[in-house]
């Protein structure tokens, strides 16, 4: 008897890292039970994706959704709300929320908030810090978490872990891949005078400068060799650091972000003025150029959107007492399709940049890929689509972005988990029914 799905998707060109090929998707039970040649088949319910490409769901393995503590300028509704507009199927929350999650009970009083409120699966990472550095190896294994967070230097909220001696105890603690923030804190404090003295945000680079974060990268580097444990070097920016992660150990893993990626000093904060203040800082075009290379070569592994909004009047504040971070969820797809269409990259290298090597690298069960057992998480996406980015199209809470009234070719047109459809169109459909993201711990 003829099999009736659940869901079929039909007519679109599912896209993976080695290739795009013409494929319907038949959905069962939550999960992708056959791709083939299917139009004639049953269904409770049809997409026609003709004239689209369907990738697998896109994972967001940075972002900062704000709950608890911050509120005011996301929670993890209007997050994964975000991350469902644009075309994202799951998000991996990070740890410098307020109280941070350095522990059991607020990671698990996180999955407990997420559950009924976020729109798309998620996990969340716990952060290393001098008082739980015994417990990591534990806490990494609980359910919910996509792994460790460990800040090298201080960014947003309190989480430091700014010597050897614990980043050695950190990477010794556990066995999971482990997530970094690579800036070197003693030479964060001993320049943070030229931040205060310039009261401007075109000199963020130079206080948080190339070799803030080269010295910082290469002391990871040389831990992540002598404890052999996979490392993932966060929002990589510079030129330096992308020949150095070319030999990187064939354990260490690279995330780049679409801002670095797109936008440039001096212009960006001509424009946007303390709008594109992030940590690490966006640089100029030359190191932009490098991580296009490192994308082109390979180096790159990841691109992630590290998300961090916060509201307009907190970016007001005169430099250097405005935030780092710029919101980025919604828009990561938009953004590197538009580099899809420019020429930058394939679409099947972004499908592993942003679904298959997450999933890889982190050993997410179930995600990741368009094949029979995996989870039905699915991104269509329309090449061909121009559109400008508005304001009133966002959901984030800050309500801005940088790439506000920024025209893109490429646009994701519906977002599928485990075989719902949370975004068609613009529009959502609720409840919403995300849940923790599962993973092969060993
Ligand atoms: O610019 C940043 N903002 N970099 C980080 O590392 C943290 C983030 C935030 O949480 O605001």
């Amino acid at each position: 008897m003829a099999q009736r799905f659940d869901l079929l998707v039909a007519g679109g060109t599912a896209v993976s890292a080695r290739g795009s090929a013409a494929a319907d998707i038949g959905v069962a039970d939550g999960r992708i039970a056959v791709v083939g040649a299917l139009r004639a088949a049953d269904a409770a319910e049809r997409i026609d994706a003709r004239g689209l490409h369907v990738l697998p769901g896109v994972i967001d393995s940075q972002v900062h959704f704000r709950e608890p503590g911050g509120e005011h300028k996301e929670d993890l509704e209007s997050g994964t709300r975000a991350a469902a507009l644009g075309g994202v199927a799951c998000v991996f929350e990070m740890p410098n929320t307020d109280p941070p999650t350095i522990s059991a009970a607020a990671l698990a009083d996180k999955c407990a908030r997420a559950e009924g409120r976020a729109w798309t699966d998620f996990a969340f990472f716990v952060g290393a810090c001098a008082e739980n550095v015994d417990d990591l190896a534990a806490l990494e294994r609980l359910p919910g978490c996509c792994g460790v967070k460990l800040f090298m230097g201080s960014s947003t909220g309190s989480l430091l872990v700014p010597d050897d001696a614990l980043l050695e105890r950190a990477l010794q603690a556990g066995a999971r891949r482990v997530a970094v923030h690579a800036e070197d804190e003693p030479r964060l404090v001993e320049r943070r005078p030229i931040a205060a003295a310039a009261a401007d945000v075109a000199a963020h680079p130079e206080w948080r400068d190339v070799e803030t974060a080269r010295r910082a990268t290469e002391r990871l580097m040389r831990f992540a060799l002598s404890t052999g444990r996979p490392v993932h070097v966060l929002h990589v920016t510079t030129a330096e650091e992308m020949e150095m992660l070319a030999a990187k150990p064939v354990w260490a893993s690279v995330e780049c972000t679409p801002q670095h990626l797109t936008l440039a000093a001096p212009d960006c904060y001509e424009r946007l003025g303390s709008f594109a203040q992030m940590n690490p800082p966006v640089r100029g075009a030359g190191h932009r150029d490098a991580l296009w290379r490192g994308v082109a070569s390979g180096v790159v592994d990841v691109i992630g959107s590290d998300h961090a909004p916060h509201t307009r009047a907190e970016k007001a504040r005169p430099y250097p007492d405005s935030p780092s971070g710029m919101p980025g969820v919604q828009t990561l797809l938009p953004v590197m399709l538009d580099h899809v269409a420019a020429g930058r990259l394939t679409v099947e290298r972004l499908v592993d940049l942003v679904a298959e090597a997450p999933a890889r690298l982190y050993r997410v069960r179930g995600k990741g890929r368009i094949a029979p057992g995996f989870d039905a998480d699915l991104t269509l996406v329309d090449l061909g689509k121009t559109r400008v980015i508005e304001e009133s199209w966002l959901a984030s809470r800050c309500g801005w972005s940088p790439f506000a009234g920024v025209e893109v070719t490429g646009w994701p047109r519906a977002t599928i988990v485990r075989g719902r459809i949370v975004m068609r169109e613009d529009r959502l459909f609720g409840p919403p029914g995300g849940r923790a993201a599962r993973f092969d711990v060993a």
